[in-house]
């Protein structure tokens, strides 16, 4: 059992941490397109172009599953790739509707990429959900950029987040929805800067609760899991410390 993982730089390592955790028996692919990253401010086209490239390659590898591992690319693509392979492909959107629906009388944040966030998928699903006028939305594409320069240092991202969220009485919120696969890495940031009463919430567990739903008479016993095997922009990588530095940071928070 072979499952890939896609997203354009490394966000979608916070999804294969959490799907490390859940499933020991299945062989993980990670694919990502570190020459084109980010994603999220790009046209929707080019992002389109981009995205069913890469899953052409990824389809060559014989995948029995694909998790296309970021918000912004499931939103332009997903469609257009489930149209054209057979193998199950599981997308991620911002996690709105849990977000919704328990937010009581309180408002909800949903942080994404500015191309996430204008799209129509995304706006549909907002309006479907959002009877009580309660979401709020915040595009924050430098978190894409820190995340890929490995800038975790509170000097660079807290004044970066505090000013984006000013604008936000947040006492009045709720939830954060974090709608972007690279944001995870910057919970503890968020939550130096957010009151204590607001919950933070992503896709990632919802995700691979479903892709263990869709898979569960594949991963059988005999599948054993292999060291994970990392792509960058088409070619296998042989040095995977850069991944390694990443994954480690995420089981330390
Ligand atoms: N990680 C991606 C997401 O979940 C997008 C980041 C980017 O390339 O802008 O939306």
């Amino acid at each position: 059992m072979k499952i890939a993982f896609f997203d354009s730089g490394v966000g979608g390592l916070t999804v294969l941490s959490t799907a490390m955790k859940e499933i020991q028996n299945a062989e993980f692919i990670y694919f990502d397109d570190s020459k084109n990253v980010p994603y999220g401010t790009k046209s929707k086209e080019r992002v389109k172009e981009l995205v069913m490239d890469a899953v052409d390659l990824i389809a060559s590898l014989d995948v029995d599953a694909l998790v296309i591992a970021c918000n912004t690319a499931t939103s332009i693509a997903v469609n257009s790739i489930r149209e054209k392979y057979t193998f199950p492909v599981i997308g991620m959107e911002p996690a709105v509707k849990p977000a919704v629906e328990k937010c009581g009388q309180k408002q909800v944040l949903v942080t994404a990429t500015p191309l996430t966030l204008i799209e129509e998928k995304f706006q549909n699903l907002v309006s479907r959900i959002d009877q009580g006028n309660v979401v709020n939305l915040l595009a924050l594409p430098e978190l894409v950029v820190f995340a890929e320069n490995f800038m975790f240092d509170d000097e660079t991202v807290l004044p970066y987040l505090k000013e984006k969220l000013n604008p936000f009485n947040l006492d009045n919120f709720g939830t954060i929805v974090l709608g972007c696969t690279h944001f995870p890495f910057f919970r503890e940031h968020f939550r130096k800067v957010i009151p204590e009463h607001v919950r933070i919430i992503d896709g990632n567990e919802g995700t691979v609760r479903h892709l263990k739903n869709i898979l569960r008479d594949k991963i059988t016993e005999r599948s054993v899991r292999t060291e994970v095997t990392f792509y960058s922009g088409g070619v296998q990588q042989t040095d995977n410390l850069r991944y390694q530095k990443y994954l480690d940071l995420l089981s330390s928070i």
